[in-house]
């Protein structure tokens, strides 16, 4: 299936709303946190997929802003898995070239993440292929908002004229300032809707919201999310005889 994919066509940025731990792990008959320990093997492979096929950019959504209202037994739990998991993977991260970056609001967590996140940072910063973005703390209207107050700033201090903000301007004071918009956009669990992620940046991304739930997410099932994707007509508001060339 991996062969059918064409390389001079492969989404740049692909986004993940990792959605289905907690029922997975109910079909197992087992606790809600046993579904987000199985969901490692999930994350490594589609990091080792996208840093296959050359695609430069994977965020992945990891943990809300609307999370934290969980019990506070997951919230703990899902904090120490990602402590073990960014000490553990680093190793896998600097084989296959890849950089770590977060977006969100990081400061709210609890500061041995914060510290183990810092150092995977600055440990794969001089790597050169996939950039994985994890969203933690994360929500789209917490970033809109979080940009709208530093622009707001910037304007206040006469660094610019209000006329002067354009889409170009705003989205650079987004987390995900200089990185392209994801084209694709993946949620696994059969969930139809976006929960609070991303919102300016999917504004023309191809969804792809398939049935299986993240901790059984293979390479076959990203393979299939490219495939997807690359049989779709983006048409960005124009008609299908404008685009088919
Ligand atoms: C996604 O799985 C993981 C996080 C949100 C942290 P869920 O925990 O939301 O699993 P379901 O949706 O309850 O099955
Ligand atoms: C979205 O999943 C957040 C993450 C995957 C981190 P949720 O499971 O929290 O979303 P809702 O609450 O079902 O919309
Ligand atoms: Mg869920």
């Amino acid at each position: 299936m991996k062969d059918h994919i064409d390389l001079s066509n492969l989404p740049q940025h692909i986004a993940v709303i990792m959605d289905g731990n907690g029922r997975w792990a109910k079909q197992q008959g087992a606790a809600r946190v046993f579904g987000h320990r199985s969901a490692i093997k999930a994350v490594r492979e589609v990091t080792e997929g996208c840093a296959e096929l050359g695609v430069k950019y994977l965020t992945l959504y990891a943990f809300s802003t609307e999370n934290w209202n969980r019990p506070k037994f997951e919230v703990d739990a899902l904090m120490t898995l990602l402590v073990h998991t960014i000490r553990g993977e680093i190793k896998t991260l600097m084989d296959n070239n890849v950089r770590l970056a977060t977006i969100g609001h990081t400061e709210a967590l609890p500061k041995a993440c914060q510290n183990e996140l810092q150092e995977a940072i600055r440990a794969t910063e001089g790597n050169t292929g996939l950039t994985l973005i994890l969203a933690l703390s994360y929500s789209g209207r917490w970033e809109i908002i979080e940009a709208v107050r530093q622009l707001a700033a910037d304007v206040q201090r006469g660094q610019f004229q209000p006329e002067a903000i354009d889409e170009g301007l705003f989205s650079k004071y987004l987390a995900t300032g200089n990185i392209p918009d994801p084209e694709l956009m993946i949620r696994t669990s059969g969930e139809m809707r976006i929960s609070n992620f991303m919102l300016w940046q999917l504004a023309y991304s191809e969804f792809y919201m398939p049935d299986v739930l993240w901790p059984d997410f293979r390479k076959p099932h990203l393979w299939e999310a490219i495939l997807t994707y690359q049989k779709r007509e983006r048409r960005f508001g124009k008609t299908s005889e404008q685009v088919v060339k």
